[in-house]
């Protein structure tokens, strides 16, 4: 076969919390095995990933941790950057957004994007929230879907019917940052003109020509893929804004544009460009050799991704490189679906996760039971799951039973009859030839495999190799016929020691370290996937044997399953905490502890008693929306918590002088707070 060229990516993560196993099975890891296998083919590969850090995914979680977003973004490019390093995933570069490079390369695509005119200048009204002063762009909205009822639909998306939205299609929108209703403010963004792109895409997607000509093969793209891309193209395109009203992300680098940047979706693929030029930089290369149509001709771009980046990936994305003139489209865009975990979705806000770095940090020597784990239940096609116990069962059963324990007869047995030299095969039987022969179709089917991205069964055919080991040696009984016939049990395991280096050379796919420490016992060193490999001669002396997989015990189950429990946090009633309020915030408010001295019902109001109330400093009267839970009799000469500093306001024509503090149950039933000490009117809390 021809040498190929590829340039490889995989899903920028955002840098705005560590990764867990749903990431690295339904993307990372099936990338990287992806590329093992093209460098091993000897395919001219570039394997690119960073971090996303621009995005309200971003300065929403600042918010939340009270720290910047660039503090964020350092915190997390780092865990994710060591996590990889660390779980041996094979990246080129790993670089990030909110480098300078990045900003610059951005920002000239724009450029180049606005000179071109592939971008309409639209003014629009936007949700605006007064109190923040901000525009209210994708998840800094919230409100009811209009297609399902949902009522915590983003201003971007829905994630419960997964419709594409935009904030002023919500019904009943609330600012994330306020809790208010925004006001609509007018505002001018640059728009891509999606709709007029419908025909060349269904072309290109369907059919895999562009401009013309074949590009890629269609039914090589995952239905999922084609049926979602159509889907949005047959709802028809909307044009789509291209920046926002932010101060965190890439400057729109044009007059007039102050305080707007780039879209996250608009420039976080772009950092797949400028990471290839920051590595290229590094290395004496041309970043155009990877990504210029006139450069890189017949080279394959691949975007490995989630589901859930599908049109960012396969619609605009494309439309953006095509608009730019100079650069090549994906040859295909391999989308894996959801991981779940122990029956339910992982959810970082519940901490229903594996984290990666917590489970290497834990177990830093089983790294390739956790890819060969993750690669077996890999979400190709559907949704799959990860649970504790499968996990187990997989690695002692299959890893350790198979695989492990073919490697270890193997070795044990060459070492035992004859002093650990490879013995010369002698006359070969029918079933020599006949496991030899299956040996030689593995490469084949792993390699159609392999370019048909199909990694699960992939690995199962490397898995086989230890299986056909097994059988042969549970067939041949070498251990019985070594009392009566040497030659034999010297065919049989020259055979055994070929088939175990079949195994180590696919096992470096899937299992790299491990295929290492299978090299190292044979002592020979790793081959390449082109074709056959020499055999292994007579006479080659083998090292000593060493045990490749720890059968994985019923305590760390145990263990690992307590920890979802108590990580996961109680089902509350309780809404989340509010967004983190500076010391001084808190001072403005003057609250004292008070005490009602009388208390009658507002007429014709349910809800509200008339209160007077001491101080300590003043008498006052305070409207409260107490009736239904507190009679007069009961209230009165109770001590309660007063708000003294919130502004008087008329209620029922009554003028109210602050605000008692109660507590709301679930069920909305009030309580009055009291001192356990017995205190009367005057004292301050704080
Ligand atoms: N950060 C995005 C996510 O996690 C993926 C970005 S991929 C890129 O869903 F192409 F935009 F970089
Ligand atoms: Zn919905």
């Amino acid at each position: 076969m021809s040498k190929k060229a590829f340039t490889v990516t995989a899903a920028l993560p955002y840098a705005n919390g560590p990764l867990h196993l749903g990431h690295i099975a339904g993307v990372y890891l099936p990338a990287d095995i992806f590329v093992r296998f093209l460098r091993l083919r000897g395919d001219d590969v570039l394997f690119i990933c960073g971090s996303d850090e621009h995005g309200a995914a971003i300065t929403l979680r600042a918010k939340k941790e009270g720290i910047s977003p660039q503090e964020i973004v350092d915190k997390y490019h780092h865990l994710i950057k060591d996590s990889f390093e660390q779980f041996g995933i094979s990246f080129d570069i790993y670089h990030r957004t909110s480098s300078d490079l990045h900003h610059e390369v951005s920002s000239e695509f724009f450029k180049i994007l606005h000179e071109k005119k592939a971008f309409t200048q639209e003014t629009s009204m936007q949700y605006f929230d007064e109190s923040f002063q901000q525009f209210l762009a994708d998840r800094y909205i919230t409100g009811t879907c209009p297609k399902c009822q949902h009522d915590a639909a983003y201003g971007d998306q829905c994630e419960k019917c997964g419709s594409d939205l935009s904030p002023t299609d919500l019904m009943n929108p609330i600012s994330t940052l306020s809790g208010q209703t925004p006001v609509l403010k007018e505002t001018s963004h640059w728009y891509l003109p999606m709709n007029n792109h419908e025909d060349w895409l269904t072309n290109w997607i369907q059919q895999g020509i562009l401009n013309g000509e074949y590009q890629h093969n269609p039914g090589e793209w995952k239905n999922q893929v084609v049926g979602q891309c159509m889907s949005w193209i047959n709802a028809g395109l909307k044009p789509r804004a291209m920046t926002r009203d932010l101060d965190w992300g890439v400057p729109v680098p044009l007059p007039n544009a102050k305080g707007k940047v780039l879209y996250v979706w608009l420039d976080a693929p772009i950092g797949y460009i400028s990471a290839t030029q920051a590595w290229a930089a590094k290395n004496g290369k041309d970043w155009r050799s990877y990504w210029g149509k006139a450069e890189g001709t017949g080279r394959k771009l691949v975007h490995f991704i989630g589901k859930d980046n599908i049109v960012f990936h396969a619609i605009i994305f494309p439309i953006l490189l095509k608009a730019h003139g100079d650069l090549i489209l994906p040859d295909n865009v391999p989308a894996y679906e959801f991981l779940n975990l122990e029956g339910d979705k992982f959810s970082t806000s519940r901490n229903w996760a594996v984290w990666l770095h917590e489970y290497l940090a834990s177990y830093p020597n089983k790294i390739d039971e956790l890819k060969y784990v993750l690669t077996s239940i890999a979400p190709e096609s559907k949704d799959a799951e990860f649970t504790w116990a499968d996990f187990q069962q997989r690695v002692n059963a299959e890893l350790a039973d198979i695989l492990g324990n073919f490697v270890n007869r193997t070795i044990v047995l060459t070492h035992k009859y004859f002093e650990g030299t490879v013995p010369a095969a002698e006359q070969l039987h029918p079933v020599d030839k006949d496991v030899l022969e299956k040996l030689k179709s593995v490469e084949q089917r792993i390699s159609a495999l392999m370019y048909a991205y199909k990694i699960r069964e992939a690995q199962q055919e490397m898995m086989n190799i230890a299986r056909i080991g097994n059988k042969y040696l549970a067939d041949e009984e070498p251990w019985k016929k070594i009392k009566n016939d040497l030659d034999r049990v010297a065919t049989i395991l020259n055979i055994a020691i070929q088939i175990t280096r079949e195994l180590a050379r696919m096992a470096q796919l899937f299992i790299p370290d491990t295929a290492a420490k299978i090299y190292g016992m044979l002592g020979v060193s790793p081959d390449t996937l082109l074709g056959e490999v020499t055999p292994i001669p007579a006479g080659h002396t083998i090292n000593q044997p060493e045990i490749l997989f720890e059968k994985i015990m019923d305590e760390l189950v145990a263990k690992e399953k307590k920890k979802l429990i108590h990580a996961a946090p109680q089902q509350t009633p309780y809404p989340a905490m509010k967004e983190l309020i500076q010391f001084d915030d808190f001072t403005k408010m003057d609250i004292r502890l008070g005490k009602v001295l009388s208390a009658k019902k507002m007429e014709n109001a349910d809800k509200l008693l008339v209160l007077t109330v001491d101080t300590g400093i003043d008498e006052r009267t305070i409207v409260s929306g107490i009736a239904q839970h507190y009679s007069p009799e009961e209230i009165c000469g109770k001590s309660v918590v007063v708000l003294m500093n919130l502004a008087p306001r008329k209620i029922r024509g009554v003028e109210s002088n602050g605000m008692l503090l109660m507590a709301e149950n679930h069920e909305g039933t009030l309580s009055a707070l009291i001192s356990d000490r017995g205190f009367e009117a005057g004292p301050t809390i704080g």
